[in-house]
């Protein structure tokens, strides 16, 4: 089975989560793009009054299109969050996001929710964070130089992540850049978390480690890993 047709099952899956009421965080990325219109046609379908809090540009589009009333946190906590993720670890359920570059508005939703469900197929499981995916850290642009120079102390290789058709670095959906950084052996990614944010001229970094659920999608179902 195609990740694509696991990424989709896990949508529907996180369906089963959603009631009337709720005011529920979208994610960002392929995943979360077809929970959102899942839930679309699930809101229309059944009459439900069910509001969304965007955690991008992206997820504020599609839930446009697929006709989900949005709020803001300026007015709303979040019952729900779902989002995708790059890398998850297994045994802890820690993981990488950021590929999008979305992470900052992801983690200001997803950690405010009551309860945070992560959707992602099995190719996304790791037994240590960092063994696939880079820690993307979005940074003020004037500090970049500064900020890759602290990351290299840390143990990581800093790369600005530059764009595929524009020419220069990426910048995300709050005016910032991207700055990856390759680290094996994360052994302690609560602390690691922690210093990356404490550089000043970091704005966010793509360690989450509070993460409640993650449905994983897999040949032979999908399966419910949870915080213990
Ligand atoms: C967006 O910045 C990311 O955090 C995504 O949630 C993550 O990259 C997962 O995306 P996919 O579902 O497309 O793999």
């Amino acid at each position: 089975m195609a990740n694509e047709d696991l990424k989709l099952k896990v949508a529907k899956e996180a369906l089963k989560y959603v009631k009337d009421g709720m005011v529920v965080g979208l994610g960002s990325g392929s995943t979360a793009a077809l929970f959102i219109r899942e839930l679309g046609n699930k809101i229309q379908e059944e009459d439900l009054t069910v509001f969304g809090i965007p955690t991008s540009f992206e997820a504020k589009m599609l839930a446009m299109q697929y006709e989900i009333p949005l709020v803001s946190l300026d007015e709303y906590d979040v019952d729900i969050a779902f989002d995708g993720a790059d890398e998850v670890e297994e045994k802890t359920l820690f993981l990488i996001k950021g590929g999008g570059g979305c992470h900052t508005q992801e983690k200001i939703v997803d950690y405010n929710a009551k309860e945070f469900i992560v959707l992602v197929d099995e190719s996304k499981l790791v037994k240590k964070l960092g063994e696939k995916f880079p820690i993307p850290v979005e940074v003020i642009p004037m500090s970049y130089r500064v900020v890759m120079k602290a990351l290299t102390e840390l143990g990581g290789e800093p790369v600005i992540r530059l764009g595929e058709r524009k020419r220069g670095p990426v910048i995300t959906d709050n005016g910032n850049m991207i700055i990856d950084v390759f680290m094996k052996n994360i052994d302690d990614p609560i602390e690691l978390e922690k210093e990356i944010n404490n550089i000043p001229g970091v704005v966010e970094n793509g360690i989450f480690t509070k993460v409640d659920k993650v449905l994983v999608g897999t040949k032979k179902g999908t399966v419910s890993l949870n915080r213990n």
